[in-house]
């Protein structure tokens, strides 16, 4: 069994070796950020394009500090109210930051997760770890053990810290100064609503604009991701499983199984269950079909809609 003990995690980690950890969000596969060897067994593992940059996780604020030529002001009171948490800041590197992590960008992303085990393996290791989702590229996150398991067998060890809070990645946000004002772009929505985060900077006082940033902004968020072995589609309100069959037929598209995907009312349970979901329900020969109502719009919705639209083949 690939599964390991934190200590081990540590000692491997130190070593140069990848571990897959838990976070509060999905599993990461983890590997020290200051080895060029390291950085690169992270891409081959994952068959990941190296446009794609890696997020860089932190114990604390000062690993982070270090790490960025000029940190934003502003994130001082974001880490603040944030961090440990989903939350992914985009900030100026410095040279001690590969290019390999930042797929070639003079930017780094940073995050302090707040699950426990991570937290220890963070302070354990000593060195900021780059870690994307531990996945085969464009394909769903884990969200336990297991899930890791199923995508690279005994090729790589976790450490098993349970079923993940939140279930989808962190929230990835660039803050810049614009006319006497702070631009806050959110590349991938996630952990952190853009709600809360303008709800913080109301209540602080600080002058700020929010909005969803667009792709040029976020490489590797391509539109085709998260994807589960089965197809997904997204429905509009009532429509039969016949029906679903009989518009994927016209576009030679046949399936025997038709799996509901069935949304809890809340937007936070919602995202915790989705991938763990995506896996139950994919089976050779059938379609994942996830319908969308008014109970499951709104702000809070975002994340949720943004992987389940990423991983749909298709909207009938
Ligand atoms: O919750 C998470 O963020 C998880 C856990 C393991 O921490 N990690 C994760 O990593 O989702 P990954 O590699 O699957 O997604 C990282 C994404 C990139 O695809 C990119 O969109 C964005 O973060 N990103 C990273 N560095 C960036 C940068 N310098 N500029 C813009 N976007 C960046
Ligand atoms: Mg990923």
């Amino acid at each position: 069994m690939p599964v390991i003990s934190v200590s081990d995690a540590v000692q491997n980690l130190a070593a140069g070796e990848l571990v897959a950890i838990p976070t509060e969000t999905v599993y990461g596969l983890a590997g020290r950020m200051d080895r060029e060897d390291t950085l690169r067994a992270i891409f081959s593992t994952k068959s990941r394009p190296f446009f794609d940059p890696l997020i860089v996780h932190v114990a604390d604020v000062d690993q982070a500090r270090a790490l960025s030529s000029d940190w934003p002001e502003i994130y001082d009171l974001l880490v603040r109210e944030f961090w440990p948490g989903p939350l992914t800041l985009i900030a100026p590197k410095t040279s001690q930051v590969s290019a390999l992590i930042t797929a070639g960008l003079d930017s780094v992303g940073l995050r302090s997760p707040q699950h426990p085990v991570a937290r220890e393996i963070l302070r354990g290791v000593g060195i900021p770890l780059a870690a994307p989702s531990a996945n085969r590229f464009g394909r769903t996150s884990p969200t336990r053990a297991e899930h890791v398991i199923q995508e690279f067998g005994d090729r790589v060890n976790v450490v098993d810290g349970g079923d993940c809070e939140i279930g989808v990645e962190s929230t990835v946000l660039l803050a810049r100064p614009l006319h006497e004002k702070w631009n806050i772009e959110i590349l991938r929505p996630g952990g952190v609503s853009q709600k809360q985060i303008a709800q913080l900077l109301l209540r602080e006082k600080i002058p700020f604009t929010i909005g969803r940033a667009h792709s040029v902004a976020s490489p590797g968020h391509t539109a085709a991701h998260y994807q589960p072995e089965s197809p997904v589609v997204i429905v509009d309100g009532d429509i039969s499983d016949e029906e679903v069959k009989r518009k994927l037929k016209q576009i030679d598209h046949e399936v025997t199984q038709v799996h509901r995907l069935a949304l809890p009312e809340n937007a936070i349970l919602a995202a915790r269950v989705l991938y763990a979901k995506f896996r139950e329900l994919s089976a050779k020969q059938a379609v994942i079909v996830v319908a969308k109502t008014e109970i499951h719009a709104g702000e809070d919705w975002q994340a949720v809609w943004d992987r389940i639209e990423r991983a749909a083949i298709l909207h009938l």
